[in-house]
C-alpha cells in the first residue's frame, strides 16, 4: 500500500445549537492514496460536506468544534498555523463546490480571478498569469477564451462558471481535488463534460475526493467508495466490491434506488423507507437501525467499521450478505 496522501482519523464535528450539542460527523476515518479517486455518497444530511469542510478547515463558525487528525502528506492539517494552511489550500489541495459562485466573486472578471489564483501561489507577472488564465479557460472548453476571459461570472452560464472554477483548481495542479457535488446543478451533457475534465485532472496525477448523490457518477469515476450515514461511515471499499457485493443494508438501499440499465430488474424500484436521521437524533447503536429491516438486538450496540480492504459497520453475520439482501428486498416488496 502506498503512503496515503490524505489520512483522516477519527474526525468528529460538533455544532453547538439551541437544541444542544449535535454531532454531525462522528469518528470518521478514511484515506486517499496519491492519484486515487474516492467517491463519497450518502443521503442529504449524512455529513459529506461538513466532513470535507472540516478537512479543509473551512468551518469557521464559532459554534463548531472539530477533533481528530487530518494527515496530509503526514502533517496534521488541524494543527497547522493558518498561514501554512492557506498555502496548502489552493496550492496542494483545491476545492470545487456545488455552487460555483462560492468560489467566484461577482465584481471581478473570471480571467482576473483565475490569474490572481495563479499569482497567489506562483511568482509570475500579471501578463503571464493572464495568458495562463486564457489557456486554462480554453482547456476546460470555454469557447473563444481570449475574449471570454474578460467576462464577469454572471455573464457565464452555470456550466461555464463551474468550468471556470475547475480551471482555477487546475491552475495549481493540485495533488488533491475535493469536489462537492460539482455536477449536481448542471444538465446531463455539461455533467459529462465536467466529469471528463475531472478524469483528465486525475490522469495527470491528482487524487480526488468526489462527493455526490449520484451513484452513477461514482460508478464511472471512483476507485474507492465511502458510504456515509448519520455522520458515520457505513461502508468503504473498492468500487467494484461495493457495487457488486455491497455489505451494508444502507448501501443496498442506495443501490436499489438507482434505476438500472442492463442489470437485473427489480420488481419495483424501492427507495429507502423512512427518513434520514438528523444530527442530534442519531441512535446510540447503529445509526441506520430505525430504517433497517434486518435490525436485531445487537444493533443497539454501535457497530464498528471493520474488514480488510472492504469494510462495513453492521452486525449482520459476515457470510452471505447477498442472500440477506435478497430476503430484505422480498420483505420490502411484500409489505
Ligand atoms: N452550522 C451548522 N449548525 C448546525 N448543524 C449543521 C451546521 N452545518 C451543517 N449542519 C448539520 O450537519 C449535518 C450534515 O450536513 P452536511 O451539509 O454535511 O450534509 P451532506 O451530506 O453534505 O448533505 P447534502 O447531500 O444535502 O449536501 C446536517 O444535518 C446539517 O443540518
Ligand atoms: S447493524 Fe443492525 S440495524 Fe445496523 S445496518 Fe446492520 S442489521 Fe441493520
Ligand atoms: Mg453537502
Amino acid at each position: 500500500m502506498p503512503e496515503p496522501l490524505l489520512d483522516v482519523r477519527d474526525l468528529r464535528v460538533r455544532f453547538r445549537t439551541r437544541q444542544g450539542l449535535v454531532t454531525a460527523v462522528d469518528s470518521l476515518s478514511f484515506s486517499v492514496a496519491p492519484g486515487e479517486v474516492l467517491g463519497v455518497v450518502g443521503e442529504s444530511g449524512s455529513g459529506k460536506s461538513v466532513s470535507m469542510l472540516a478537512v479543509l478547515r473551512l468551518l469557521t463558525n464559532p459554534n463548531v468544534t472539530v477533533s481528530g487528525e487530518v494527515l496530509f502528506r503526514g502533517r496534521d492539517l488541524l494543527a497547522l498555523p493558518d498561514k501554512e494552511m492557506r498555502a496548502v489550500r489552493g496550492r496542494e489541495i483545491a476545492m470545487v463546490f456545488q455552487d460555483p459562485m462560492t468560489a467566484l466573486t461577482p465584481v471581478y472578471t473570471v480571467g482576473w480571478q483565475i490569474a490572481e489564483a495563479i499569482r497567489a501561489h506562483e511568482q509570475v507577472s500579471r501578463k503571464e498569469a493572464r495568458a495562463r488564465a486564457v489557456r486554462l479557460l480554453s482547456d476546460v472548453g470555454i469557447p473563444d477564451a481570449a475574449s471570454r476571459v474578460n467576462a464577469y461570472p454572471h455573464e457565464f452560464s452555470g456550466g461555464m462558471r463551474q468550468r471556470a472554477v475547475i480551471a482555477m483548481a487546475l491552475s495549481c495542479s493540485p495533488s488533491l481535488l475535493i469536489a462537492d457535488e460539482p455536477t449536481t446543478a448542471l444538465d446531463v451533457t455539461v455533467q459529462a463534460q465536467i466529469l471528463d475534465l475531472m478524469r483528465e485532472l486525475n490522469a495527470g496525477g491528482s487524487a480526488m475526493v468526489l462527493i455526490t448523490h449520484d451513484m452513477g457518477v461514482v460508478s464511472q469515476i471512483a476507485d474507492r467508495v465511502l458510504v456515509m450515514y448519520g455522520g458515520r461511515a457505513a461502508e468503504e471499499g473498492p468500487r467494484r466490491a461495493v457495487f457488486h457485493g455491497p455489505r451494508h443494508p444502507y448501501t443496498w438501499g442506495l443501490l436499489d434506488s438507482v434505476p438500472r440499465v442492463g442489470g437485473p430488474r427489480l420488481r419495483r424500484l424501492p427507495s429507502i423507507a423512512g427518513v434520514p436521521v438528523a444530527p442530534g437524533g442519531v441512535p446510540e447503536g447503529c445509526a441506520f437501525a430505525p430504517r433497517c429491516r434486518l435490525r436485531h438486538d445487537r444493533c443497539e450496540e454501535r457497530p464498528v467499521l471493520s474488514g480488510d480492504t472492504h469494510l462495513d459497520a453492521c452486525w449482520l453475520p459476515s457470510g452471505d450478505r447477498a442472500g440477506l439482501r435478497v430476503s430484505a428486498r422480498d420483505t420490502e416488496a411484500a409489505s
